[in-house]
């Protein structure tokens, strides 16, 4: 399809997590997308090395998709969810049970990741006042944590620069250490060394008192501060360590949700059972904003059995939360997901996914290289400020054709689940490419 370059004014749009100043000088526009690949504006192809933003796990455009959504905004374009309902979401919600491991099945909608892990703290405090241990109001998250940008991910989440311009009016919460140790370096897969980091859970508990402990947050894989996998045993102990004391275990499944660890979610892949799953990005294939909490039914039945009848169980919500268009679009998603078996697909493409981009570690540039699933990350050694070559790199990477996400001196590679080992190749010539230069 033929895109016609129109000159357009890039003043207006603060745009997100971007340095505006630099973009608005050297843009990377995209005008156009389907499979595997973008285009730009003057119709140059781009592969995409990151899903779009882990997004995408069906590839772009999916006509199914597009069309469901279509139907739906002519037949309910809105419907408010307080006291209203239409039929999709109660099917989406059960769906969405149906992959999570069982038990797991009360499905609470919202518009994105950030909201998702809030409605999840919110959950876990309102879940201990309703059972009379409303003095648990500490959270346990991880430093190198990245749970999304509202004030209780923003507490939650280990990264200075996303904290730091934000005061100290945030939810507590006590950081245990983040999971990598240079020892660690170039696994392939879960890492033998990192076990006992989790026993800063143990100190934190002796430091606050298990009683004042709401919940521990972690991604299963931290995958926006450069793809850290949990160390063998260290899930593990993190529940056996929340079993013991009351506390809660959420897993932020936000970008290992739905098939990126090559089972439908990471607590499947590494056999742990939380209490509260988190997701967003791939319910819809990136095709509609929407987010998802998924609590253990006791937590639910809790909550209703706790309130007095005929009131509202939980005092939270939004505009449009369960919205009909989302909901059409997480169905189709499912759908594809299902009939073209894209789990198992990513199973079985992560080995040469993985194998292919290991051998960049040859590379000079290249100090670390980590991976999982359909999910890797490569450190690139840094230069003369932190993060301003993996910024380059990107950059670069893009104008050579080629789409990631970097998030300070690291390449998170995560392409969909349809990739054939063709795209792969691509993927790691491009990212050689470029990355030999340095
Ligand atoms: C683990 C995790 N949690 C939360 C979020 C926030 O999601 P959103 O950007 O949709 O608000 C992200 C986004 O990357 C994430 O990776």
């Amino acid at each position: 399809m033929p895109t016609t370059v129109q000159p357009i004014d890039l003043g207006a749009h603060w745009m997100p997590f971007t340095p505006n100043r630099d973009f608005k000088a050297e843009p990377k526009l995209v005008a156009r997308a389907e499979g595997m690949y973008y285009w730009t504006p003057d119709g140059k192809k781009v592969l995409d090395g990151s899903s779009g933003l882990f997004t995408s796990a069906a590839g772009h455009c999916r006509k199914e998709i597009a069309e469901a959504v279509h139907r739906q905004l002519l037949e309910l374009d809105y419907t408010p969810s307080f006291l209203r309902g239409h039929p999709k979401a109660f099917q989406l919600a059960e769906k969405v049970a149906g992959l999570l491991p069982a038990g797991i099945n009360r499905v609470f909608f919202v518009n994105s990741g950030s909201e998702a892990v809030d409605t999840a703290m919110k959950m876990c405090l309102a879940y201990h006042r309703a059972r009379g241990e409303g003095q648990r109001t500490l959270f346990v998250s991880r430093e190198r944590a990245y749970h999304g940008v509202n004030f209780g991910g923003v507490a939650l989440s280990g990264m200075v620069k996303n904290r730091q311009a934000f005061g100290f009016g945030l939810p507590p919460v006590a950081h245990m250490r983040q999971t990598w140790t240079p020892e660690q370096r170039f696994t392939k897969g879960q890492p033998e060394q990192g076990v006992g980091l989790a026993e800063d859970l143990q100190r934190i508990i002796n430091l606050y008192g298990a009683d004042t402990i709401a919940a521990v947050f972690v991604e299963p894989i931290a995958g926006s501060t450069g793809v850290l996998v949990p160390p063998k045993g260290y899930l593990e102990r993190l529940r056996k360590l929340c079993d013991q004391h009351g506390i809660l275990l959420v897993f932020d499944e936000v970008i290992c949700g739905f098939g990126r660890t090559g089972k439908p979610f990471g607590a499947q892949s590494f056999n742990v059972t939380p209490d509260i799953v988190t997701m967003a990005k791939a319910i819809t294939n990136g095709a509609q904003p929407m987010g998802a909490v998924a609590a253990r039914q006791s937590i639910y039945d809790t909550m209703m059995e706790t309130a007095p009848e005929g009131t509202v169980e939980f005092f939270h919500g939004y505009t449009f939360s369960a919205h009909p268009a989302a909901c059409a679009a997480g169905l189709a998603a499912l759908d594809i997901y299902e009939r073209e078996r894209l789990f198992e697909r990513g199973a079985q493409m992560s080995a040469y996914f993985l194998d292919s981009l290991f051998e960049l570690a040859d590379l000079p540039v290249v100090t670390d290289i980590r991976g999982y699933g359909m999910l890797a990350g490569i450190d690139i050694a840094p230069g003369a400020k932190p993060g301003a070559r993996g910024h380059e790199i990107q950059k670069r990477l893009f104008d050579a054709g080629l789409h990631v996400k970097t998030t300070g001196d690291a390449a998170i590679i995560a392409p969909a689940l349809i990739a054939e080992s063709a795209h792969i190749d691509e993927l790691c010539e491009k990212l050689r490419g470029v990355l030999k230069g340095y």
